[in-house]
């Protein structure tokens, strides 16, 4: 499977902050917010990124991110010249995805929860083996505010609406899509909105037609959180910031997660920490790596 980051947009709601500024580079407490997707694609076991964004913020994306080898993976970079749409995406990046089936995360979406590598090494799988796509849904208190889904028992969707005005669930469609190789085909064939983008929601509807689309819970046990206005930022880091103190451990720890993976050694892991040992995120990693073995010894 294939992943893309979409981290473009004006973040016009954040302004003056993201005048120049990325919204996607943004601290959501001790990391950039890009950290969070992408950490989801690496726990997905995806290792081929394309990372995308606007002319004007795609080099320091690629300043902070780099070609990946250090961690494991590939980031590649594409610029997306104006804000046509999220689905624009797939035609973007049709030549990172070739023939494979494909992930998208919106740079902007923070997830949490114990059992998320699980959870979406299955769909990984069952992606491999069946058509269609897989939405997750979240159970939210203002559903109209995002794309909503309705689901029959088995999870298969019955309806995917963008902003309903009357929702027909509480269930908010989340900014990560697994889709199949078909995804290229329907992006190609979208035309523009109302509001003169391709739509997501108009691709998920096009899986929900030919009755291939399901929805996965992540359930209220998860966490998803917004980091759309000032409020929801700051709550976001604010709950970063509460459980890493309380455990010890961060979140969205892209070495972390990569030596877990088994893509880099312990040793490799140690010496990105050292990198960045002024800060404790970079003391972290050097902890990290050094109960994984690494023969760095403690500064
Ligand atoms: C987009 C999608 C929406 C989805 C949301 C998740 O909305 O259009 O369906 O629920 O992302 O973050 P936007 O945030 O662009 O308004």
């Amino acid at each position: 499977m294939r992943g893309i980051v979409l981290a473009g947009g004006s973040g016009s709601r954040l302004h003056p902050v993201t005048r120049a500024i990325s919204k996607q580079l943004l601290p959501v407490y001790d990391k950039p917010m890009i950290y969070y997707p992408i950490s989801v694609l690496m726990l997905a076991g995806i290792r081929e990124i394309l990372v995308i964004s606007t002319p004007v913020d795609l080099p320091a994306f690629r300043r902070l991110l780099g070609d990946g080898s250090d961690v494991g993976v590939s980031f590649t970079y594409a610029e997306q010249a104006a804000p046509n749409g999220l689905a624009e995406a797939f035609l973007i990046g049709a030549d990172h995805v070739g023939d494979d089936t494909a992930a998208l995360v919106l740079g902007d979406n923070i997830f949490h929860g114990q059992g998320f590598r699980t959870v979406l090494a299955e769909q990984v799988t069952r992606l491999e083996r069946e058509k269609g796509c897989v939405l997750f849904g979240y159970p939210v208190r203002d559903p109209g505010r995002y794309g909503v889904g309705e689901a029959d028992e088995t999870g298969r969707l019955l309806s995917v609406e963008e902003k309903p005005a009357q929702p027909k669930s509480n269930r908010a469609i989340t900014g990560l899509y697994f889709y199949d190789n078909d995804v290229l085909d329907i992006a190609r064939g979208l035309t523009p909105s109302a509001r003169g983008e391709l739509e997501i929601t108009d691709v998920n509807q096009a899986y929900v037609a030919r009755g291939d689309a399901r929805l996965v819970d992540l359930g209220r046990g998860f966490a998803w959180l917004d980091t759309g206005t000032h409020e929801s930022l700051i709550e976001a880091s604010q709950y970063v910031q509460v459980l890493e103190h309380r455990q010890g451990v961060r979140f969205a720890c892209l070495e972390e997660i990569a030596l877990r993976q088994g893509w880099i050694t312990a040793d490799a892991a140690y010496a990105l920490g050292e990198r960045q040992a002024s800060s404790g995120y970079g003391e972290y990693v050097m902890d990290v790596a050094r109960r994984a073995g690494a023969r760095g010894q403690a500064g």
